[in-house]
């Protein structure tokens, strides 16, 4: 399948088929592939919890208003976008750059400057921005490789953030942009027609707001 035609493809569904498995080697395509997402100077600021167990999936339902949806996909993604990227892999980031040729070494602090500059201290609300920003790029591209391996997803923000940090042990520091439920259309399904989106001249812009 070709990317226009995944992204035509996409829905968000709400019926999966249940008793349906995300093996380890699909996800680790299917997210290896969703990772080459662009992130702000390839910070990568993401991490990616996956829900596959059953009891795992039936407490995830609880802190999502039980939407039913979450107990029937193969799998459940939550996708925990990552404030402390920065100091993470910023040092990564730079060797990388400075071994590919991207920077020369009397470069790097002016990056880091820049870095500290654009996006804040760690816990400031630019730095949230910063993550969920780059995680919901990383999430987009999970939703349309998904669709091109021939799975079907929802993504859901539907759902009480501190439960969900309570019971995942995600750091307080950590943002959770939205979960994705992954899987396998139900069969006999049909979906009703795609919702409506606007129009080109509703909401661009030639040349200014
Ligand atoms: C960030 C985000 C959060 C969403 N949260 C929910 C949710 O909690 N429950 C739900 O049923 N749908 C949720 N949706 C799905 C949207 O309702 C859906 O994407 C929209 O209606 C367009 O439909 P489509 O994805 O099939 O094109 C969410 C979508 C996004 C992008």
């Amino acid at each position: 399948m070709d990317v226009i035609q995944a992204i035509k493809e996409r829905r968000s569904i709400n019926f999966f088929e249940t008793g349906q498995e995300l093996p380890d080697e699909q996800l680790r395509e299917l997210v290896e592939i969703s990772n080459l997402a662009p992130s702000s100077f390839n910070l990568q600021p993401w991490k990616l919890i996956v829900v596959r167990n059953p009891e795992s999936k039936r407490i995830l339902r609880r802190c999502a208003f039980n939407q039913r949806k979450i107990e029937e996909a193969a799998a459940v993604f939550i996708i925990v976008a990552d404030p402390g990227g920065v100091e993470e892999n910023l040092e990564r980031v730079l060797d990388n750059w400075e071994e590919l040729g991207y920077m020369k070494p009397e470069a790097r602090q002016g990056y880091v400057d820049m870095i500290q500059n654009l996006y804040g201290q760690p816990n400031s609300l630019k730095r949230k921005f910063f993550a969920i920003k780059n995680a919901s790029l990383f999430a987009m591209n999970l939703m349309i490789a998904a669709k091109g391996f021939g799975l079907d997803t929802h993504p859901m923000d539907g759902f009480d953030e501190d439960s969900i940090k309570r019971e995942f042990d995600i750091p307080p520091d950590k943002v959770i942009p939205m979960i994705i439920a992954v899987g396998h259309l139900k069969k006999g399904t049909t979906l009703l027609p795609r919702a409506f989106r606007r129009r080109f001249e509703e909401f661009v812009r030639l040349g200014s707001y």
